[in-house]
């Protein structure tokens, strides 16, 4: 592991972009379901999840936790997190090809994170294709650094890249700095 402490879970852009009011973030439910497995088959050709896939992210079984993005009724965006205090590991974080570079991606990260740090996550990792650079210069962008390579990761055989990103204890949210979520 490695990284530097977030100051907080937000990012510090040098131009921060404002919100966009269209776009509403929520937390999840069973409801979401099949959009998110039909955005899985969007934003994930090579390797989507299957609907039962989802569908056991939200059975209990795991302790997830996912928010979607919603612009007009449409979900275009979602993303997952394991909370295994100290531990956050991020399971997918995804935007609709046509909602790209619009900050949707990180604000669905921001939601993650000061979500688990509500619930006692100070580490966050997860792992991502060493060719995907979007998602890395995202990743980035909120703190996580690499901390090492799973050969082969994926099933077509491409390496994955672990990051972490740590929040040190005493910089972690007060309940009346944490957003609603
Ligand atoms: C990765 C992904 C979620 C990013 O979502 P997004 O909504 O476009 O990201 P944002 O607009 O919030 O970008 C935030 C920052 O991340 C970085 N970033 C995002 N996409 C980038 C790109 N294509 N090139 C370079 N930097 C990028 C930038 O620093 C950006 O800030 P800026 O736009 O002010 O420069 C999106 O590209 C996606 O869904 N990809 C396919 C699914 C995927 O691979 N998910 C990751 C699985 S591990």
């Amino acid at each position: 592991m490695s990284g530097q402490p977030l100051e907080n879970t937000g990012r510090k852009p040098d131009s921060p972009r404002p919100d966009n009011p269209a776009i509403l973030y929520r937390q999840a439910t069973d409801a979401d379901i099949d959009a998110i497995a039909a955005m899985e088959l969007v934003c994930f050709p090579e390797e989507p999840w299957s609907r039962d896939m989802v569908a056991a992210e939200f059975s209990g079984i795991n302790p997830s936790r996912y928010y979607v993005a919603v612009d007009g009724g449409q979900i275009c965006g979602y993303a997952g997190i394991w909370l295994i205090p100290p531990e956050g590991y991020i399971t997918n974080v995804a935007v609709h090809p046509d909602r790209r570079r619009l900050g949707i991606g990180g604000k669905l990260l921001e939601k993650l994170m000061a979500g688990g740090l509500a619930e006692g996550v100070s580490e966050f990792t997860l792992e991502v294709r060493v060719s995907n650079d979007p998602a890395i210069a995202l990743y980035r962008a909120y703190g996580f650094e690499e901390a090492g390579v799973r050969k082969r990761y994926y099933q077509d055989g491409e390496d994955a890249l672990i990051m972490w990103a740590h929040a040190a204890s005493e910089e972690s949210p007060q309940p009346a700095d944490t957003e609603q979520l």
